[in-house]
């Protein structure tokens, strides 16, 4: 039987697509259009600018099943989870939303029909609020709903005006309530037993009109909008005749899972942390899956304060393994077919799940130990010292919440003063440890600025646009409250879509902007141990201000042909390594939009053939077009899937892992954090630029692709087209032919001159003279212009004609003169060529000259 509270999320969408709304996909849990907000709390919240009327929106009417979390920030039911049948950190709302349509009447129509008719619901229990203003609201349930007076209650308080946050969209609004029954305590909104169960808000219609702004004031919105949100969880509990959330179908089958795996039966005694438990599965899993990783800051540590939370309740249960991952494939049997991230992810999801409850536990029990130590003697209404609790955090890894919640059921509180007291001490020192680490001042500055502002969120994954708030501005290595047009500036955001250099990969280029300023970001780099994104531009108009909210994108053509050039590679790597062996590794690389360059081990230049083989190899990885996946897994996972890792990183326990791989064949596998393109077509080609060694074992191969492949080809093929014009336009084929006629002939023509000059040197005779002294043949020559070289053959061309005798040349070239001595053999014990052609240099300058009894020569500068 289909789950109920999956055939709900079908019931709705299918009837406001009915009547006309577009059903819009859950947005992630991160918010990418609003710093303010850690998760996305409300299903208003992508729709937040639709509603201020800044943005248009795209249809005048939408519904969403949004996941959200309400854990940090405005809205946050972390410590109520486990101790009431309706609260929870991760919930889907149901919602739908009017951009400057259908405005108060059709809101209440539509929500009273879904009810009544769709749903079923006995409508002598359903009851409702309205804002104690709003007598439209008022008349509306009683002409559409024939509500009595005393099932509309007017509240005058925050209740029934939502705000999204400390700004954003915001209005009165009208809840419904569902009466449980009298067997449950509680009692009406309004009054003083309304917290209890009896009757639980079902739905809230938000009337939207209004805006709340950063410096506190509220505007009137340029439109009039609706927004309703409801509980998937609180309906479903109704449909299955309960009022306890933790009693629906997806949370039994979890709750029913986890009691096996621990070994506990389903009690008041285990209740409390089994529904802890069910409740953080779902937002960690959720959370996991929209990339958040557990941390010591930020959404990071919200997370981590989740799972932790979860964790000590695993513990209570008894359980000596960790316990979280377990239920992985539970959730996703109970909630995968709604949400596909959650079997996409799930190997990140387990990771995660099972280092951190690994790691938790090695401190866990000690934790716990020290706090029933610290809190023996303590009883209700008592306080735990700050310094116990700041020990628990520093060296147990209990977050101040955990305390707390392990401390509520004993009535004892936590000295919150105390405890942040503590904190900022440590700080300090730790501080003056970086100032007394040799960072130059230029660096510190950093460190100092992280301290302050946490670190930066680098959201460039998914986002080449998102709304930030401006952390901090440096000028002159100053930090400044603001900066204005033509100022230098280095900026941080709390988050942020640009990628700071790291790895190879250089920074993102783009805008940080409002309606009023724009700065012109060229650079973006990583400082304090990359733990800061630091935007480097200049302000082109208007002013730049610390806290305020800004608009940072970065420019996606250069981010693209970064992305390829990054992608290639690691199938350059790859193929490095089917040519040449496994043992070439990765010693560096640089990417930017124009090239790539890559160094890598091996002992020798490479042939023209691997390199043609490389750039093959390289080019059908690229028109496999196979998809790029990346996982975020534990170092150890990762070591597993054979993944490729850097020399000299040092990695962080969860890690990100890119491949690039088809169903049948995984053509690269790398830890890295860069990014990359979503497909290896989306390369285009690639090509070699060169190929040279840059130190003893190290060799370096640059390459191109994209675009830049296609112009490396352009400007080869105009230099063959100059060529082939030199030649008159001979087909390009015809050229090395073409050369090596060339060639041929110029050494021909060589020949012939040395030839005829020879000739010409011998008064264009072939015979030469010859007179006798001594009864020896003799054969002298003075001739011009020909070099020693040359003399030299001639020389012996003499000797061999004349059979026996002395021959002796001495020629004028480019004012010297060179002088060569023969004698034949049969007369060198007589006559010694050395000590000949010796005398000779004196009479024209020179000295010395040197050779063998049979051949010598020398030279002077005398002609
Ligand atoms: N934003 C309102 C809420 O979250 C209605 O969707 O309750």
């Amino acid at each position: 039987m289909t789950q109920i509270t999956h055939q709900i999320r079908g019931l709705f969408t299918d009837y406001f697509k009915k009547q006309g709304h577009v059903i819009v996909p859950a947005s992630s849990l991160i918010p990418s259009n609003d710093p303010t907000l850690m998760f996305t709390n409300s299903g208003m919240v992508q729709f937040k600018n639709y509603l201020t009327g800044k943005t248009l929106a795209p249809y005048p009417t939408a519904s969403t099943v949004q996941k959200s979390v309400r854990a940090g920030g405005k809205h946050n039911d972390l410590d109520n989870v486990g101790y009431t049948v309706r609260h929870h950190t991760f919930f889907e709302m149901l919602g739908n939303f009017s951009f400057g349509d259908y405005f108060k009447e059709k809101a209440i129509f539509y929500a009273w029909d879904f009810l009544t008719n769709e749903l079923k619901l006995d409508k002598e229990r359903l009851l409702v609020t309205v804002f104690h203003t709003d007598e439209e609201a008022v008349s509306y349930w009683k002409k559409i709903a024939n509500l009595s007076d005393d099932r509309i209650i007017r509240i005058a308080t925050k209740d029934n005006f939502w705000q999204m946050g400390d700004t954003g969209p915001c209005g009165p609004s009208s809840e419904i309530f569902y009466d449980h029954g009298e067997q449950y305590w509680g009692d009406k909104p309004g009054t003083k037993d309304e917290d209890g169960d009896r009757f639980i808000e079902i739905w809230n219609l938000v009337f939207d009109q209004f805006e709340d702004l950063p410096d506190g004031s509220r505007i009137e919105s340029k439109l009039k909008c609706i927004d309703t949100g409801a509980g998937l969880e609180r309906w479903s509990a109704i449909l299955q005749n309960t009022n306890d959330n933790f009693q629906i179908d997806i949370f039994k089958k979890i709750i029913t899972v986890t009691a096996e795996l621990a070994g506990v039966k389903q009690d008041e005694k285990t209740k409390m942390s089994l529904r802890v438990i069910a409740d953080h599965l779902r937002s960690s899993s959720f959370l996991l899956a929209d990339g958040v990783t557990p941390s010591n800051e930020g959404r990071g540590y919200v997370l981590r304060r989740i799972m932790r939370r979860a964790m000590r309740h695993a513990y209570l249960l008894g359980t000596k393994e960790p316990l979280m991952y377990q239920l992985v494939p539970t959730l996703i049997e109970t909630m995968g077919m709604a949400y596909a991230e959650l079997e996409a992810n799930k190997q990140l999801i387990i990771d995660n799940l099972k280092t951190e409850e690994e790691r938790f536990r090695q401190t866990l029990d000690k934790g716990l130990k020290l706090l029933e130590t610290e809190t023996t003697g303590l009883s209700n209404g008592d306080i735990l010292s700050g310094q116990t609790a700041f020990k628990l955090y520093d060296t147990y890894g209990f977050p101040l919440d955990l305390t707390q919640d392990a401390l509520r059921e004993k009535g004892i509180s936590v000295d919150v003063a105390g405890f942040e007291t503590a904190m900022a001490k440590q700080r300090e020192e730790a501080r003056k440890s970086w100032a007394g680490s040799g960072d130059s001042a230029d660096e510190a500055i950093w460190f100092d600025v992280h301290q302050q502002t946490g670190s930066s969120e680098f959201l460039g994954y998914t986002n080449d646009t998102l709304t930030a708030t401006v952390c901090a501005l440096i000028k002159d290595g100053k930090t400044v409250d603001k900066a204005v047009k033509g100022d230098t500036v280095s900026i941080v955001l709390n988050q942020t879509p640009f990628y700071g250099e790291m790895g190879g990969q250089i920074g993102d280029t783009g805008t940080i902007s409002t309606a009023t300023m724009t700065v012109q970001v060229t650079d973006t780099v990583r400082k304090a141990d990359n733990q800061l994104i630091v935007h480097k531009g200049q302000v082109i108009n208007g002013e730049i201000a610390v806290y305020g909210e800004v608009t940072a994108t970065v420019d996606i053509e250069r981010r693209a042909k970064i992305k390829a050039h990054h992608s290639a590679t690691h199938l350059l790597q790859s193929a490095l390594q089917q040519v040449l062996g496994d043992s070439v590794h990765q010693k560096g690389s640089m990417v930017d939009d124009k090239r790539l360059r890559f160094d890598f081990t091996y002992n020798k230049a490479l042939t023209v053939e691997e390199l043609n083989r490389i750039e093959v190899l390289v080019n059908e990885m690229i028109t496999a077009n196979v998809a790029q996946k990346t996982q975020l897994l534990s170092l150890e996972e990762a070591k597993k899937t054979g993944a490729m890792a850097l020399f000299d990183d040092k990695y962080k326990d969860i890690v990100r892992v890119v491949s690039f791989a088809s169903k049948t064949k995984t053509y690269s596998c790398e830890l890295c954090g860069g990014t990359h393109v979503a497909h290896t077509g989306d390369i285009g080609s690639f090509y070699i630029l060169s190929e040279t060694g840059i130190a003893a074992g190290i060799r370096r191969i640059e390459a191109v692709v994209q675009a830049s492949a296609v112009r490396f080809v352009q400007d080869k093929n105009a230099l063959i087209s100059d060529i082939s014009l030199l030649f008159k336009g001979i087909p390009v084929a015809d050229i090395p032919a073409k050369i090596k006629e060339l060639q041929a002939d110029k050494k021909m023509l060589e020949k012939q001159i040395g030839e005829l000059k020879k000739k010409v040197a011998l008064g264009g005779t072939d015979t030469v003279a010859t007179e006798t002294i001594n009864g020896i043949t003799f054969v002298g020559k003075i001739v011009k212009d020909i070099p020693a070289k040359e003399i030299k053959s001639m020389v012996d061309a003499y000797k061999a004609q004349i059979k026996s005798g002395v021959v002796a040349i001495l020629s004028e070239n480019e004012g010297k003169v060179s002088i060569v001595i023969g004698v034949t053999a049969d007369l060198t014990n007589k006559y010694d060529a050395v000590p000949l052609v010796k005398e000779a240099a004196v009479i024209v300058g020179g000295a010395g000259g040197g050779g063998r009894a049979d051949i010598a020569q020398a030279g002077g500068n005398l002609p």
